[in-house]
């Protein structure tokens, strides 16, 4: 094991922290003792108050915020300023959940001292207790060292990795040839050597997804990457059924939140349109 890690995780009072949150060693376990990490994005305070509510282990303020919050085609454009106002949001709400901060485009990738000092800052402004960082390659695994040594837990994420969305030529499975999934394969091991505490397993083959989540000691967290990996995580939006065009084979909704929302809005908008809202149950006497 990386020996910052194992320190880290030494360091660590148990695998639940002082106020209950789940820390890095507490998904080792989980690993172990093979019981599925539950995972789940969130980037406001409502909803990251309802994750913890219904006891998600792991909360992802994810750049997938580009796409189901602000309205962008990709993850591409999301800056660090906006990951870190939604992850303080997120923090508030679900202040003993692990939360992680999904590092956006280009605020690691120039070099490892800018990584450095954006990582610094997201976990120091907004209270979070790790980052990711997309990418397997020789580059990202110094620089998930280098941030893993200054003492910042960081996942991983290889496979689809949605910042490289144009090299890799759309959302489409990775690994389907043996030289691809031996590539993959090889840059698990490599962020794991790294320090990385866990990674995500995006868009990958379930059989491939399976054989890398036991080859390796740390946790695999699996998003269209078959039920042979240690966790998953959706995003909120598309499991709730709020992001009603977006209907790719791995996702399942577990509500039909969309539809629910619009026959709210519907209502409210027929009852002031017919003056029967607000009535007197809703309105303040006066003196
Ligand atoms: O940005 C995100 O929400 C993610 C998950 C899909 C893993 O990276």
């Amino acid at each position: 094991m990386h020996p910052i890690r194992e320190s880290l995780i030494a360091m660590s009072s148990g695998a639940r922290g002082r106020r209950g949150r789940a820390t890095i060693r507490h998904f080792l376990e989980m690993k172990q003792e093979g019981r599925p990490i539950v995972a789940m994005t969130a980037y406001d305070v409502l909803f990251a108050r309802l994750l913890e509510e219904a006891g998600v282990d792991l909360i992802l303020v994810g750049d997938s915020l580009g796409q189901v919050v602000l309205g962008y085609d990709s993850t591409i454009p999301v800056t660090l300023d906006e990951m870190i106002h939604h992850a303080r949001a997120a923090k508030r709400g679900a202040p003993d959940t692990f939360v992680v901060l999904d590092m956006p485009f280009m605020s690691y990738q120039a070099s490892v001292e800018e990584a450095l000092r954006n990582a610094g800052r997201a976990l120091k402004e907004t209270g979070v207790e790790a980052v990711k960082l997309e990418g397997g390659h020789e580059r990202t695994c110094e620089t998930i060292a280098a941030l893993v040594d200054a003492g910042i837990p960081v996942m991983g994420h290889i496979g689809l990795t949605p910042q490289s969305v144009h090299a890799l030529g759309g959302y489409r499975v990775q690994g389907r040839s043996e030289a691809a999934a031996e590539r993959i394969r090889s840059e698990a091991v490599a962020l794991q050597e790294a320090g990385a505490f866990a990674m995500v397993l995006e868009l990958l083959p379930a059989p491939l997804a399976e054989t890398i989540s036991t080859s390796l000691t740390v946790p695999t967290i699996g998003i269209g990457a078959g039920p042979g990996c240690d966790g998953q995580v959706l995003v909120l939006y598309d499991a709730l059924g709020l992001n009603p065009g977006f209907e790719p084979k791995f996702l399942k909704r577990f509500a039909e939140l969309h539809d629910v929302a619009l026959e709210g809005v519907r209502g409210y908008a027929r009852e002031v349109r017919a003056h029967s809202y607000p009535d007197a149950e809703h309105s303040f006497e006066g003196d």
